[in-house]
């Protein structure tokens, strides 16, 4: 089968491997009908991710239709079409018994990490039972390859983890696809400010569209003058930080009102500064979390209902033999103005 995979920082091919096979009766075997390109995976190209190996097939959201299943998978058979969680979890262990699935002790974020992803024409799936969804009947699949990683992760690590409220002001930082995934969610507790951060325009523009109130380009104005300026001098009830740098976590420290939540999304590599001074009188909560995708099911029901529209997310389109293409292109995001690229198998 094609597969894309890796070879060290900086390396990457498209290349024939073997189809993966069933090897844990909880194995299921998938067929990928519908891909994306994340920026992790972008992160790991770069070899920021040092536990990725050569030879790894990259790839950790997707659909796809069930080839095979193992002997005691009891939720799906051979046909069904299939949503892919990007967090493989057993459903068994204590952290899945509190809903932390990403810290299963026999899974978590795997795929196309430590295990072989999606980014192919076929992946095995462990723990299918838990790790799968079902798609239901006339669903866009397209628009719900958005369901893998970054609706849940723009709800569970930023909208909920930051108590959005309704009538709360809320500022994201980074409008990315994750940023802008925390932007749609949020609408769900309508709160009555959202104010988008970046130094994009396009992005910002796009988020204009998406439901911000305010968009502040954090790369020509004072974001702290200009927060203060909207919030009466108070700042922001919830801060969400999306980007993952140490600038953009120390502005949600200045940014954020007295009883307010700052709720970190950003993969970090480098420390921040903790502004303990400042904020230890304020009653603030700094919460952060791996994605759970324990959101999934509530969000494939908004979805059907649509209320939730995360086709909007999807800026292009690419076979997935023209992975090297969609990669170029997602890479230089600002100029090929995109967002999320959708590789399909056929
Ligand atoms: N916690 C989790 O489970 C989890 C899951 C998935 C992704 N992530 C992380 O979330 C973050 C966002 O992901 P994404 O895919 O949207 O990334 P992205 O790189 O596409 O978007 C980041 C945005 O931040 C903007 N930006 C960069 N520097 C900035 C600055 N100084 N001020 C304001 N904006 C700035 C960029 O213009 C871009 O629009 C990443 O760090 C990603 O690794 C976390
Ligand atoms: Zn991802
Ligand atoms: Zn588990």
């Amino acid at each position: 089968m094609k597969a894309l995979v890796y070879h060290g920082p900086g390396k990457k091919s498209l290349e024939e491997k073997p189809r993966p096979v069933i090897t844990a009766s909880t194995d299921a075997i998938v067929k990928i009908l519908k891909t994306t390109i994340c920026g992790t995976d972008l992160h790991i190209m770069k070899g920021d991710v040092p536990e990725v190996t050569d030879g790894r097939i990259i790839g950790h959201e997707g659909v796809g239709v069930i080839e095979e299943v193992g002997s005691s998978v009891s939720n799906f058979k051979t046909g069904d079409h299939v949503l892919i969680s990007c967090i493989t979890s057993c459903g068994k262990c204590e952290y899945c018994k509190k809903g932390m699935y990403s810290h299963c002790t026999d899974g978590g974020w795997v795929l196309g990490h430590l295990i072989d992803g999606t980014q192919a024409e076929y992946v095995r799936i462990p723990h299918a039972d838990n790790s799968l969804y079902h798609i239901p009947a006339g669903a866009d699949e397209e628009a719900l390859v958005m369901l893998s990683d970054i609706l849940p992760t723009g709800c569970e690590c930023g909208v909920l983890n930051g108590q959005v409220k309704p009538g709360d002001t809320v500022a994201i930082v980074g409008s990315g696809p994750i940023g802008l995934a925390a932007l749609l969610t949020a609408q769900f507790y309508t709160p009555a400010e959202i104010i988008m951060i970046d130094t994009d325009d396009n992005r910002l523009n796009v988020a204009k569209t998406f439901g911000a109130t305010q968009t502040i380009n954090s790369a020509t104005a004072n974001v702290v003058e200009t927060v203060k300026a909207l919030t009466n001098g108070k700042g922001v009830d919830t801060a969400i930080e999306a980007v993952g740098i140490p600038v953009t976590f120390e502005l949600c420290q200045s940014i954020i009102a007295p009883g307010g939540c700052i709720a970190n999304i950003g993969v970090h590599g480098k420390s921040a500064t903790l502004h303990l001074e400042t904020l230890w009188s304020q009653n603030i909560t700094i919460t952060t979390r791996l994605v759970d995708t324990v959101t999934t099911p509530m969000l494939l029901k908004t979805v059907q209902s649509n209320k939730l529209q995360p086709k909007k997310l999807i800026t292009h389109h690419f076979k997935l033999d023209e992975i090297m293409a969609a990669y170029d292109t997602f890479g230089n995001a600002a100029k090929e103005k995109a967002l999320k690229v959708i590789l399909t198998n056929d």
